[in-house]
């Protein structure tokens, strides 16, 4: 099966990694190996670039797309285990880090990955289908109060208590469209034509539970800035508010010499900035990728740079 996936902000996550040809790159989100390989071709052979994924597809697609570089190693793994993985491995620093957040085109696309508001499919959305917590798990066994909070917080759904009446009352709901119609269950008619896909908050707050996506996110992200080499830069694509505010808020303090509460007269933190900001604003696609690939138009870039 052809693993297909647009890689998105190609070009500016290359400009913002200024990769160095004899620098070591850790690729946090290999997928389909597209931005992995563009890193690759700008490397010589003291150059090295590892990469993480945690689905096995991914794993699988990496490596074929990638088989002619020797200076490279796909680990599966979650990235959060990324920094102890490779201090395993003898690696003290690397020179750029890359994470493209979310999910990959196969694995929305895909039935049989049970992520598609538009296919039939067991639900299921694990990304790694070794662990135990499915969509299915989620949707049929949480107590309302629980579904009711993923709702909110990851789904920022508005209307997630009426959704979570709805859900009860079709228990058990075994496929992604049962779902799709049991959510749309919860909204008046002429608000199903007014807000277009009204399932797609409550399906990513679900996908966002059963691969604690946000989870850790932030001590995640201070480790691997730790990680980077002097001049090192990390490029973050995130596609929607929840992790665009992670990233923003991790770098903004990153970048920061004092963080004592506003009007503290002398500063007790002590703390120190240890990168700077390059990009005050996420950058996002411009109108020829928005033309070429609707997935880029929730995609937001933010770069820092080790001091
Ligand atoms: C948007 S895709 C990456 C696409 C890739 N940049 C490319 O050019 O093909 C995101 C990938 O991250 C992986 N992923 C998401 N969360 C992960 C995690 N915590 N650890 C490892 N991989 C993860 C997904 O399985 C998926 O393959």
């Amino acid at each position: 099966m052809e693993f297909k996936h647009t890689p998105v902000l190609l070009n500016e996550v290359i400009e913002g990694l200024k990769i160095k040809k004899n620098g070591v790159y850790l690729d946090c989100t290999i997928g389909g190996g597209g931005h992995s390989s563009e890193i690759l071709k700008r490397l010589g052979k003291e150059g090295f670039l590892y990469g993480f994924d945690r689905d096995d597809m991914a794993i699988n697609a990496s490596e074929e797309r990638l088989k002619k570089y020797t200076n490279k190693k796909i680990i599966k793994d979650n990235y959060k285990n990324a920094v102890t993985r490779l201090k395993e491995l003898g690696v003290t620093g690397v020179d750029g880090i890359l994470i493209d957040l979310g999910v990959s085109s196969p694995q929305i696309d895909l039935p049989e990955r049970g992520f598609s508001i538009l296919h039939e499919g067991r639900l299921d959305m694990r990304m790694d289908t070794s662990e135990n917590l499915t969509a299915y798990d989620v949707v049929n066994s949480y107590s309302k109060e629980k579904l009711l909070k993923i709702l909110y917080e990851y789904g920022q759904e508005p209307n997630a208590k009426k959704i979570v009446e709805e859900i009860l009352s079709h228990r058990p709901i075994e496929t992604t469209l049962q779902l799709k119609e049991t959510i749309e269950g919860a909204f008046p008619k002429k608000l199903l034509y007014k807000r277009g896909n009204v399932s797609q908050q409550t399906f990513q707050a679900i996908r966002i539970e059963v691969n604690k996506e946000l989870d850790g996110l932030a001590a995640c992200l201070k480790d691997l800035i730790g990680f980077l080499n002097p001049k090192g830069r990390i490029a973050v694509i995130s596609f929607h508010s929840l992790e665009d505010k992670i990233v923003k808020e991790v770098f903004r303090e990153a970048a920061t010499d004092c963080i004592c509460p506003p009007r503290t007269p002398v500063c007790i933190c002590g703390h120190k900035a240890i990168v700077k900001l390059v990009t005050r604003k996420p950058i996002v696609a411009g109108e020829e990728e928005l033309k070429l690939n609707s997935r880029s138009s929730s995609a937001k870039l933010r770069v820092a740079e080790r001091i």
